[in-house]
């Protein structure tokens, strides 16, 4: 093994062209690929900048011949030689450096390696648990690269937008109370106050809070939050957030602001420009027209709402769930290219979705095609017909339940039909904000009103008399973006005032000393000259994600965790020396 010594690299294994021919070049990478060939040996360099062909030719150093038969995929070397032309049967268009190769005159073997669980190149899909348990190794793929180095330039992107607009990095602390946010918190006991424990925190909500009545006026972080709840493809347990929070708000500036982010942010990511204004959908539409609060708007396929055209039906279900106060909605599928098998098919997905049966017609050259239609006589049919401007060949699928149901299993299915029909512009990017969420939402399990964004959210003024009299029908100053189908970021305007934030909590059913104990040091801010504010948290993991057009945030963190929160490299979560426990007076339980 050889070290560095005086030796300079000159550049990167992926950048010579023809211009440099003829110059002298040091550089420094991975063994990619080795083939001997006629006396002569190939070793393809690979550094995070690309590949480069490097000739090891006894002819032209014996020594360097030598040292290249005993290198082996993966080890690290160091070579030295003329940039040449390669002859025109050798160029490889394949390669940016395809067109030109290292004499080698000298060779450094800086260090070895194993034999590598997976070959690294862009043709091999290891397994994720091989790929996450190797991580060091799937981060030397271009793919993971040009992710990271995206992240990096987006992360630039927004420091430079911000402090254009005016604002301050200001970093808050890990270690702190509680902030409830809807997930669990990670807790953190401390040796030094006994029984004692930190909560990491769910987002800077409150200090950012506290920044504005400390007069910062302009407050951004990119910062990591962390949150104890079931993991999917679009959550991990420690994620980042761009947050930020601004005074004498209203959430007209707040949506410029962000709008002016966005574009700044797909310039950067895809050389775009999305049109601003971003649309607009205020939760009650976003649920009817696509039975969710983050549609995706790639494509149309909208639900409908089918109960008073059924109101008189013969169909037993249908009259079961609409006399119990349900609804019956539908999606109408345009000329729906589905076989029977496919269109069978959807019922047990709807099922799975939480449905009790799908319903379906057809429209055939021969009139209705549908399980349903012997319970719906001939002028009935006409009349959904014509209402419902259903033309041959198109398909309505009904679903008829709780109003939640309904609109989750349509949602669902529309998605699953979006993806299945091939009916997703796939590179387009589709903003929406959805806006005028209700404030709070009844939660059965509780038995109390729960926030619907977070108990700091200011409800409209025109709403504040319903807080007492009738909490469910107050809308909330809040707001959400949208892209794609996933939900990007979520913001509020707040409550400035001490009496609203208290008769907030009075509506959340926290008594006025819990609401001391828990947010005391928030409410007694308020009481000191806090001035309007309000602000929003991105999502960065899934804005780079979509902006990458990877399918998990996995694919754009260095050391993300499984779903089950475990980093399968560190093998953390780990138990600990009793002694730890100790010091931090800790018995387990298990
Ligand atoms: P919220 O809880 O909506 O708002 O979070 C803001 C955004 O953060 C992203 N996000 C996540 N990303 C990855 N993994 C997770 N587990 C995860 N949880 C949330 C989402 C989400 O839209 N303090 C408020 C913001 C505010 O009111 O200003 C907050 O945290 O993209
Ligand atoms: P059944 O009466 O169970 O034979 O169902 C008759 C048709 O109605 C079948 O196509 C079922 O899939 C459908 N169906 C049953 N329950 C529902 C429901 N809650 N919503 C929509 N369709 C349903």
């Amino acid at each position: 093994m050889e070290s560095l010594d005086n030796w300079q690299r000159t550049s990167y294994c992926g950048t010579p062209r023809l211009a440099q021919v003829g110059q002298e070049v040091t550089v420094m990478g991975w063994v990619h690929a080795r083939r001997d060939h006629g006396g002569v040996t190939f070793l393809d360099l690979r550094d995070r900048s690309g590949i480069i062909q490097a000739v090891c030719n006894p002819q032209v150093s014996p020594v360097a011949h030598a040292a290249a038969k005993d290198v082996r995929l993966e080890f690290v070397v160091a070579v030295r030689g003329t940039l040449s032309k390669r002859p025109p049967d050798t160029v490889n268009p394949n390669l940016p450096t395809g067109e030109v190769e290292i004499l080698v005159t000298e060779l450094r073997v800086l260090n070895t390696s194993r034999t590598t669980p997976f070959p690294v190149d862009e043709l091999t899909e290891p397994t994720e648990t091989v790929r996450l348990r190797y991580r060091y190794l799937d981060l030397r793929r271009p793919q993971m690269f040009k992710n990271l180095q995206l992240r990096h330039r987006l992360a630039k992107t927004v420091r430079d937008y911000l402090d254009g607009e005016g604002f301050l990095e200001v970093e808050t602390p890990f270690l702190t109370r509680s902030t409830p946010e809807g997930a669990r918190d990670y807790l953190v006991p401390s040796r030094v106050n006994p029984g004692m424990f930190y909560a990491l925190p769910q987002s800077p909500q409150l200090f950012k809070q506290l920044l504005m009545v400390g007069g910062i006026d302009k407050y951004f972080q990119i910062v990591r939050c962390f949150r104890d709840e079931d993991l999917r493809a679009d959550r991990q347990p420690e994620f980042t957030q761009i947050d930020i929070e601004m005074s004498f708000v209203r959430p007209a500036d707040i949506f410029r602001l962000a709008e002016g982010l966005m574009v700044a942010l797909c310039r950067e990511a895809k050389g775009i420009e999305p049109p601003t204004p971003f649309p607009r959908l205020s939760y009650a539409e976003a649920m009817a027209r696509f039975g969710n609060d983050k549609p995706d708007l790639r494509f149309d396929l909208e639900l409908h709402e089918l109960t008073d055209l059924f109101r008189h039906t013969e169909i037993q279900v249908f009259r079961e769930v609409i006399a119990t106060g349900g609804v019956i909605r539908g999606l109408i599928v345009p000329h729906a290219p589905l076989s029977r098998k496919e269109l069978d098919d959807l019922t047990p997905l709807a099922v799975s979705f939480g449905a009790k049966g799908l319903a379906w017609i057809r429209l055939t050259p021969t009139g209705w095609q549908s399980p349903l239609a012997k319970f719906v006589p001939d002028e009935q049919r006409g009349a959904i017909t014509a209402t419902l401007g259903l033309k041959e060949g198109d398909l309505l699928l009904m679903v008829a339940d709780q109003e939640r149901v309904v609109c989750d299993v349509l949602s669902r299915l529309r998605l699953f039909l979006g993806e299945k029909l091939g009916l997703i512009a796939q590179d387009a990017l589709r903003f929406v904000w959805i806006t005028d969420f209700p404030l709070l939402e009844y939660d059965e399990e509780a038995g109390r009103y729960v926030a619907m964004h977070h108990p700091f959210t200011s409800p409209h003024p025109e709403d504040v008399l319903l807080l007492e009299t009738a909490p469910s029908r107050v809308r909330a100053l809040a707001y959400d973006l949208v892209l794609n189908g996933v939900e990007l970021g979520g913001g509020s305007i707040r409550n400035h005032r001490l009496d609203v934030q208290q008769r907030v909590f009075a509506a959340l059913g926290l008594s006025e000393s819990a609401a001391q104990e828990k947010f005391g040091f928030l409410l007694e801010a308020l009481a000191y000259g806090a001035p309007p504010h309000g602000g929003i948290a991105f999502g960065f993991d899934r804005l780079v994600m979509l902006l990458a057009g990877a399918s998990s945030l996995r694919e754009v963190i260095a050391f993300p965790k499984t779903a089950k929160a475990v980093c399968l490299m560190t093998q953390a979560p780990s138990p600990v020396d009793p002694r730890q426990l100790q010091e931090l007076h800790l018995k387990l339980d298990l």
